[in-house]
């Protein structure tokens, strides 16, 4: 029997979402834990090193989990359309589980800002997408505003129900390990997913006494407002997915990172490039940001800054890479051209 198992399925019961939700699902969630042996080498050795590669769900992010949710209780309650902000990633997920729902979506995007595949999954899913002559936050601003006077349900991560779906990642890191791995190291954007990690772990452990992990949340430098202490008004950064200078849940990120015993810090754009191609070369290829976290462990570590040995500790990357060809293509150089020819090509290859 061929049955739907996304998060709300083997996660509900831990949920806080209301009874008249109807699970709109595509069978999200059940990422993989990848262990990464070389990258732990590399950084030393002596502690075990995995990715939950989130880049792996039905629209290639994290934001399926918590979208199944939102979308669930919109629909449950009736609701016609849903509207979000986005760098790209939450617009294509808000619109392929509202299409499934048969809801209206409509999403506000920075203008050319947004990384080719997300642009193309939101409309390839059907959204009406708007583009704003202004950054992430002023978008979440408007959206905000419209929802507050309109019956149209806002799907950000504002919405609590999203934190609720977005939990299920703790719970299932957690079910694999056996208990709470040491240390979680993630990207922070505008601070949701940071503080539904927060959540999942601190409820797994009051019900199974699994640990909690430090967590360590990674912003880029120019747009870093959690590590500076202050709103960013142009944030810049080559990973567009986390191109955020006033994070809704700032608040609680500097919370769950204080609570954890971890810290957020902020790294350049190269160093956040150079982890994207270390991790290509294990075969897992993410979007920038979503190498950030791992960008992050890997500087607090050479720098002596946190002390791996012996620990179990999980990088989350949030999205795939290919959401963001471009970054790729737009550096590499052209790859060589032949004649149709084995003469050719044994020479191109043996010379
Ligand atoms: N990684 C990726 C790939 C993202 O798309 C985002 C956020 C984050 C990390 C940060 O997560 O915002 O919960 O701290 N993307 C949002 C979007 C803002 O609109 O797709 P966060």
């Amino acid at each position: 029997m061929i049955t739907n198992s996304g998060v709300i399925e083997r996660y509900g019961h831990l949920l806080d979402l209301p009874d008249y939700t109807e699970p709109i699902t595509l069978n999200e969630g059940a990422t993989p834990l990848i262990p990464v042996h070389r990258l732990s080498e590399e950084l030393g050795g002596g502690f075990q090193l995995f990715v939950k590669f989130e880049g792996l769900n039905p629209t290639g992010s994290f934001k399926d989990r918590g979208m199944t949710a939102a979308i669930s209780e919109a629909y449950g309650r009736d609701a016609k359309a849903v509207i979000c902000a986005s760098t790209g990633n939450t617009a294509a997920s808000a619109a392929a589980y509202a299409s499934r729902a048969g809801l209206r979506s409509i999403v506000l995007i920075p203008e050319g800002k947004v990384a080719a595949g997300k642009l193309a999954g939101a409309v390839a899913y059907g959204a009406q997408v708007v583009q704003i002559q202004g950054s992430f936050d002023d978008a979440l601003s408007l959206v905000v505003d419209i929802s507050s006077k309109h019956p149209i349900a806002l799907v950000n991560s504002l919405n609590p129900y999203r934190l609720e779906g977005q939990k299920t990642s703790a719970f299932e890191i957690c079910d694999t390990l056996g208990r709470s791995p040491d240390i979680l190291c993630l990207p922070v954007g505008n601070a949701g997913n940071i503080t539904a990690y927060w959540m999942g772990f601190r409820q797994y452990n009051e019900i199974q006494s699994s640990g909690l992990p430090q967590i360590l949340g990674v912003q880029a430098e120019g747009a870093a407002p959690l590590v500076l202490g202050h709103p960013v008004d142009h944030p810049e950064t080559v990973a567009t997915a986390i191109r955020i200078g006033r994070p809704a849940r700032g608040e609680q990120a500097l919370q769950a990172a204080e609570e954890s015993g971890g810290q957020i810090i902020a790294l350049s754009d190269n160093d956040i490039l150079s982890m994207q191609r270390r991790l290509a070369q294990e075969g897992i290829w993410v979007e920038p940001a979503s190498a950030a976290g791992l960008a992050g462990l890997a500087s607090e570590i050479e720098s002596g800054g946190l002390d791996p040995m012996g620990k179990q500790i999980v990088a989350v990357c949030t999205g795939h890479g290919l959401k963001d060809p471009d970054i790729i293509t737009s550096r590499m150089e052209s790859p060589t051209i032949i004649s149709s020819d084995i003469n050719a090509l044994e020479s191109l290859i043996f010379s």
